[in-house]
């Protein structure tokens, strides 16, 4: 967990250094869909090669996909920090196992990866834990969220090879010997979404809000899940949620 929110403080570094290239846009959209790989957001190890001025075929240099990561992940809050990592885009043009042995809601899975799978494509299609969504691929919505030994992170924007030996926990893995998870129980009181597109991402960022402190306000909850998008714009429930689930978790404590 300390290392991941040292990974935080890694980005901030890079951030300033790249607040100081011209033309650098910093805000959500930075990452525009012509800068982006055209094949649904996963690139190859030909993408991240440096083209020099961007030009090559698919318009997008491992420094601009980085500027773009950065700047989208620095219009969003998250509670742990969660965005590509330099060091893995360079050592992702290095050959990495392709076998990796993942611990995913207390089972280790044996999984044939590509090094540039994230954890969000991997648990969707190749565990079939389909209660991770994916929005907008980008690190903008949560909608991907799960919980990287208790801390919230945007599965769709950490590599699966970042999280060997880690503790990954999804939406499917909070129930336990058939009891709710208070969270999950504080949705059923509430009746805390409409769609329901984005709880899963909610979700599991409540459920490192009460691990983190169950005795968390309204306000720090509505600061904890900042980093979240409803397009339902139900986030007066989903504050009351939150708040349930909380009450949920102290009462489970006492
Ligand atoms: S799908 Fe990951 S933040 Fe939107
Ligand atoms: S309830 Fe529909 S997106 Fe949140």
């Amino acid at each position: 967990m300390d290392e991941l929110r040292e990974d935080t403080f890694v980005q901030d570094d890079l951030l300033e250094e790249l607040q100081q290239e011209p033309g650098l846009r910093v805000n959500a959209r930075a990452a525009s869909q012509s800068e982006r790989p055209s094949s649904g957001g996963r690139m190859s190890p030909q993408d991240l090669e440096e083209d020099g001025d961007g030009s090559g075929p698919s318009n997008v240099t491992r420094r601009t996909f980085i500027q773009g990561s950065v700047a989208t992940g620095a219009a969003v809050s998250m509670a742990g920090g969660n965005l590509l990592q330099p060091d893995v885009l360079r050592a992702a043009t290095e050959p990495v196992a392709r076998t990796i042995a993942l611990r995913v809601n207390g089972e280790t899975h044996e999984l044939d990866v590509e090094p540039m799978d994230t954890l969000a494509m991997v648990l969707r299609y190749g565990l079939d834990l389909t209660g991770t969504k994916l929005g907008c691929d980008r690190a903008e919505c949560g909608a991907c969220t799960v919980l990287i030994d208790d801390v919230p992170h945007y599965g769709c924007s950490i590599l699966v090879h970042q999280v060997r030996g880690r503790e990954v926990t999804t939406v499917e893995g909070l129930e336990q010997d058939g009891v709710l998870h208070p969270v999950q129980q504080a949705v059923l009181d509430e009746m805390g979404f409409q769609c329901a597109f984005c709880a899963p991402g909610f979700i599991m960022s409540m459920a490192g809000l009460v691990k983190a402190n169950p005795n968390a306000t309204r306000a720090d909850a509505q600061k904890w899940l900042a980093g979240h998008i409803c397009r339902c714009g139900d986030y007066n429930k989903i504050l009351n949620t939150a708040e349930r689930a909380l009450e949920n978790a102290r009462a489970a404590l006492s």
